[in-house]
């Protein structure tokens, strides 16, 4: 049985069969709550959330999930003001504690791989509910379920990724878990807010077939897109499309072709001036005028919350999947725990699990880049890194995934 025990900090962490697994039972999970059959699954085991940044769907759908498997919760919300960090104390002491509280811990963090270090240090599953602008994997589990559940199977959905792809941390799980599982990917965003080098290098990994456009000024007032392509794009074919059909044309192409839209906010609270953020939060937006352009079966994905990005008025509309989404948490949800906790058997048999190679950690004295990695906050995390290449040296962080060239 090999989910139990385990944590979830990546979406790597899962294999791709392990993931297939939690999708699964998710689906037994969800006909028995709509049979209202009682589940005393985990029956005497406790979770513990704690959570030092908002949250809504996240740290309540596990909770729900927890009471639907028959266990107890204990909640800690507003960590960075009501826990003991308040006073000072470190992610490692505050997870040594709650281990033994506790069966399976979830939590939250704003720091990129905090809850790797969390993990480190704690004897019990840990489970990420988001770090910094990292990754969010448990949300990746819904999104894929989203889309199995409504357009069949992953394999070979044409899926585009809109918004703030650089400090969304769901997009970068999800777009990981999307080109693990034979899917397109094209990313719609603006200026600067694009993918991370980091994602990107993964996706080349995975041989993902991904485009890249920027998305331009506030044209989406009139529904829609002006888009234009990315240098870093890895197809290079549309571009022609753009000077034979006009904007309007190849918007239309675009459009035709996505199974899946899936937008997301700009992340605010993660960026350094606002001033950034009001241009590029204008420059991408989903309305009536733009789903009246898109297939009549695409499906409209969001993880939530909304800011302006994502019209009221496409709600009333069957496409509009996202609050169905954020429902499948609770199944979702529900699987996992379950699984980590060894209450039902996943099934996986010994020869059919693929192990995701992990490359080689080496502990070295360089510091990771990224200034919100865990490794530059809390003083006795050691930077580890693994090596990508030789010659440049490139590293990436083990913690938050960043990428450090050497020499
Ligand atoms: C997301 C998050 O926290 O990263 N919310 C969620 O868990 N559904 C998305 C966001 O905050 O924009």
């Amino acid at each position: 049985v090999t989910l139990v025990g385990r944590d979830l900090i990546s979406i790597n962490d899962f294999s791709n069969e392990e993931i297939e697994a939690v999708l699964n039972l998710a689906d037994e999970m969800s006909s028995a709550l709509e049979k209202g059959k009682r589940l005393d699954l985990c029956q005497g085991k406790e979770l513990y959330t704690i959570f030092y940044e908002p949250s809504t769907r996240t740290r309540s759908s596990f909770e729900t999930a927890m009471h639907r498997l028959g266990g107890t919760v204990v909640s800690h919300a507003e960590a960075q003001v009501t826990s003991a960090v308040a006073k000072g104390e470190s992610i490692a002491d505050t997870i040594r504690v709650l281990e033994r509280y506790a069966d399976i811990i979830v939590m939250r963090h704003p720091l990129d791989g905090s809850t790797r270090l969390a993990a480190e240090h704690s004897s019990v599953p840990l489970i990420s509910g988001g770090d910094g602008a990292h990754e969010h994997p448990t949300q990746t589990l819904l999104d894929l379920y989203t889309i199995r559940k409504e357009k069949g199977t992953i394999k070979s959905k044409s899926v585009a990724l809109c918004g703030d792809l650089r400090h969304g941390r769901t997009v970068h799980s999800l777009a990981i878990g999307l080109a693990r599982f034979g899917a397109e990917i094209t990313c719609i965003a603006p200026l600067d807010f694009e993918l991370p080098d980091h994602v990107r290098d993964t996706l080349k990994a995975y041989k993902c077939k991904l485009t890249e456009y920027e998305s331009l000024e506030d044209i989406v007032a009139e529904g829609s897109l002006v888009l234009h392509q990315a240098e870093t794009s890895s197809r290079r074919g549309d571009a022609r499309l753009m000077g034979t059909g006009g904007q309007e044309g190849f918007i239309s192409f675009l459009l035709d072709n996505l199974d899946v839209l899936y937008f997301t906010r700009l992340q605010r609270e993660r960026l350094a001036s606002g001033e950034i953020g009001n241009a590029a939060a204008e420059s991408y937006r989903i309305n009536r005028q733009l789903l009246k352009k898109s297939r009549d079966d695409a499906l409209i994905m969001h993880p939530l919350p909304r800011t302006g990005e994502l019209a009221y008025e496409v709600d009333q509309d069957k496409r509009a999947a996202y609050f169905r989404q954020a429902g499948y948490g609770v199944p979702v949800r529900m699987a996992l725990i379950a699984l980590v906790l060894g209450a039902v058997d996943p099934g996986i048999s010994e020869g059919t699990k693929k192990k995701i190679a992990k490359p080689a950690k080496e502990v070295c004295s360089v510091r990771c880049v990224n200034r919100c990695c865990v490794t530059n906050t809390e003083h006795y995390a050691i930077a580890k890194f693994c090596q990508v290449h030789g010659k440049p040296k490139l590293l990436r962080c083990y913690y938050c995934d960043w990428l450090v060239q050497v020499g």
